[in-house]
């Protein structure tokens, strides 16, 4: 079965994270209902945000231990496994790109954590570009260019999975109207500048107690040439691509001069009630 939107046309797999038809829509209902424990955390991301680098972080601030666990992030990936999901020991990480409003509902009433990672919309654009384009078995017509991508990005009737302008600021909206929530917002960027000091708030966040040693351990073990190495083959099915660069700015390289007024413009607009800042 293909989907077709734009110029995409996706096949079933593809189907599964990126477009919310009617048989996601069903299992979205059951991941409503799904039971999750307090003391579980929610890594709650927009494709291509520094997921599977902060997931890492995550396993080893929970265990104490600056060791890569034997599972991938896909195993607890509430897009892809929602119905399995269950029953995984606590406490877990359960990843997610659903939308915050499409959480279990229970996560809202056991108070369970929440870690939102976001990261400047432009690098999320071309990550997301290479990550489409590598896994191109799920597309059939897929642009050739970045310039012929970024349309389809911006495209809030066309976009994929969820529209990065919306995801982010529901997120927002849901912080400012519930202060007290335990939310952890944390920016991809500022991991990239300050990992020592991000890794402590997130422990703190958590509630972990996290030496100094440990966190360097940890910043060591993740770093993106080592999780190459040790994750590459595994994660995602083989695909190497979901650790790529790993820098902060590596769209200038994909960006012409009109893409980059094209999307200006498109974020001033849909920005426009938001106080979210990015660096680029
Ligand atoms: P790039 O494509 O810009 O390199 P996600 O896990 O949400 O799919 O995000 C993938 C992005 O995070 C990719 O960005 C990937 O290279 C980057 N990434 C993965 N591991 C990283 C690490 N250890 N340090 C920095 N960036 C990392």
């Amino acid at each position: 079965r293909v989907l077709k939107f734009g110029n995409l046309h996706l096949t079933e797999p593809a189907l599964k994270v990126f477009v919310p038809d009617g048989d996601v829509l069903a299992r979205m209902e059951r991941v409503r209902n799904m039971s999750v424990n307090d003391d579980d955390v929610i890594l709650l991301t927009f494709p291509k945000s520094g997921t599977h680098w902060i997931w890492e972080m995550l396993n080893m601030l929970i265990s104490g231990k600056a060791e890569y666990v034997s599972w991938t992030p896909e195993r607890d990936f509430l897009d892809l496994e929602g119905d399995n999901l269950e029953q995984v020991l606590s406490p877990k990480i359960i990843i997610t790109h659903y939308s915050i409003k499409y959480l279990p509902n229970n996560v809202f009433k056991k108070r369970v954590k929440i870690v939102h990672v976001s990261r400047n919309p432009k690098s999320v654009a071309v990550s997301f570009y290479h990550h489409l384009k590598a896994t191109g078995s799920y597309i059939n017509h897929f642009p050739e260019t970045f310039s012929e991508f970024l349309p389809l990005f911006l495209d809030e009737e066309n976009h994929m999975h969820q529209y990065w302008f919306s995801y982010v600021q529901e997120v927002e909206t849901f912080c400012r109207k519930n202060p007290d929530y335990p939310v952890l917002n944390m920016k991809y960027e500022d991991v990239k500048r300050n990992q020592h000091k991000e890794i402590k708030r997130l422990a703190q966040f958590l509630e972990i107690e996290a030496s100094d040693s440990l966190v360097e351990e940890i910043i060591s073990k993740c770093e993106i040439s080592k999780l190459k190495t040790v994750r590459g083959d595994a994660s995602a099915g083989g695909k190497p691509f979901m650790y790529r660069k790993g820098v902060v700015s590596d769209w200038k390289n994909w960006f012409t001069v009109a893409d980059n007024e094209a999307f200006d413009k498109v974020y001033e607009e849909k920005m426009a009630g938001s106080n979210l800042t990015f660096e680029y």
